[in-house]
């Protein structure tokens, strides 16, 4: 079968490679319909998350067909439409029984870089490195899914394949963070990011009852989706001091929650940037920390800091004295997809959430490596490039 691999720092190819086959009782394979971009592969790619190898096959955001189940395999079968929650989860450990499905204690079986890195392992991730578990991906014509029953939904008819396909995990993301916020109506929640997961994010918080929501970025294309699509104000943090701003748009109080939607390849303006970028590029800071230390230092007094941005390490310049002094509650982690799936189903039925519209470039598979720079460089207002292998 046709797949993107991975081939080193900043190289990407569409190559031949075997089909997937069932290897444990509880797995599934998936024939993929659409399989989208995301900032998290960004950050692999880059090789800022270095556990690459040459012709890993990427991808982890992703819809489909069941095309063959294992024998344990129960909810599901053969020629079930289903989306996939990008986190492998067993199902049966304590995280996952507690529902912290990203924190799950089977789904790594190569947890050696992770324990060193962070003490413990998290869950592995679908396409997402040799940290993550080393799984092939989904920007394939097929995937091997473990844990089937646990890791995919079967999707509401009438939904389209490139709106579903974001119930897999700009989605969930987005939901978690503001879910993170533990808002109870009335709420100013400001969101760093206004890629797929801070639009979700931004979503999700008014669904969860925030008042006001401010969306933070400088891409006036991706700002302007957020204000059109949701009614949401925007903040461009080239061109305006966004801690000014926050606290004028605030009355001088600040957000009552600041989410996170950015990532450890933050940018800025400005010298402190530059600083951030030498330190990352000399390997003395492995990320770049500028949206979370905004979101800190703007957030009011007793407030909620969500972190879904992705962090694989060393940080400088982290204002623990702010964060310490203002008794702010800091939240964080990978998503647990296969909790809000089932929820977000429902919801996008219903048409509370429409994310049709992050699915700006969609592509053959063949063509992925021209969409993931399309979506590197931010070129002709791409907000997230999808691939679909039957268009091969
Ligand atoms: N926690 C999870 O489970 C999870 C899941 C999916 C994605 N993520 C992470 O979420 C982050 C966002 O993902 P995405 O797909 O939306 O990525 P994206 O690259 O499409 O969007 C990131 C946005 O941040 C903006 N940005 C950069 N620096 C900024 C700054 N200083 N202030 C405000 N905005 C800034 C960029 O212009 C861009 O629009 C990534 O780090 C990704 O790895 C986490
Ligand atoms: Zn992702
Ligand atoms: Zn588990």
């Amino acid at each position: 079968m046709r797949a993107l691999c991975w081939e080193g720092v900043d190289k990407l190819a569409v190559r031949d490679v075997p089909e997937p086959r069932i290897r444990a009782e509880g797995d599934i394979v998936v024939k993929v319909r659409a399989s989208s971009v995301c900032g998290s592969d960004l950050h692999l790619i880059n090789g800022y998350l270095p556990a690459m190898r040459e012709g890993d096959i990427l991808g982890h955001e992703f819809m489909g067909e069941v095309v063959e189940t294992g024998p344990a395999v129960q909810r599901l079968k053969v020629g079930d439409r289903v989306v996939v929650g990008s986190v492998v989860a067993c199902g049966g450990c304590w995280y996952c029984r507690t529902e912290q499905y990203s924190l799950c204690d089977n789904s790594n079986p190569q947890p050696v870089i992770p324990e060193k890195l962070w003490g413990h392992s998290p869950a592995g991730i679908l396409g997402y490195s040799h940290a993550a578990g080393g799984y092939s991906g989904s920007h394939a014509e097929y995937i091997r899914v473990p844990f089937g029953d646990v890791g995919a939904f079967r999707v509401p008819d009438g939904v389209p394949d490139d709106s579903v396909v974001f119930a897999s995990d700009a989605m969930p993301t987005g939901w978690m963070a503001a879910d993170f916020c533990n808002l109870s109506g009335g709420e100013v929640v400001a969101v760093w990011g206004a890629g797929g997961v801070g639009q979700m994010a931004a979503r999700s918080a008014q669904l969860l009852g925030a008042e006001r929501v401010i969306v933070i970025d400088r891409l006036p294309e991706r700002l302007g989706a957020a204000a059109d699509r949701l009614g949401v104000e925007t903040v461009n943090y080239a061109e305006t001091d966004v801690l000014e701003a926050l606290r004028e748009m605030t009355g001088g109080r600040g957000p009552d929650a600041c989410i996170e939607a950015v990532g450890m390849e933050s940018h800025d303006v400005g010298p402190i940037y530059a600083y951030d970028k030498a330190k990352q590029s000399a390997r003395l800071a492995s990320d770049r920390p500028t949206s979370v230390r905004q979101a800190i230092m703007a957030c009011r007094k007793g407030g909620t800091v969500s972190i879904v941005g992705v962090y694989g390490g060393l940080v400088d310049k982290f204002p623990l004295g702010a964060a310490m002094n203002k008794a702010l509650t800091l939240r964080m982690g990978q998503m647990h997809a296969q909790r809000y799936i089932p929820m977000l189903l429902d919801r996008l039925a219903a048409g509370e959430i429409d994310p049709g519209y992050l699915a700006t470039h969609p592509m053959s598979l063949e063509e992925g490596a021209r969409g993931y720079e399309m979506f590197e460089k931010k070129q002709d207002g791409c907000l997230r490039t999808v691939l679909h292998p039957q268009l091969n």
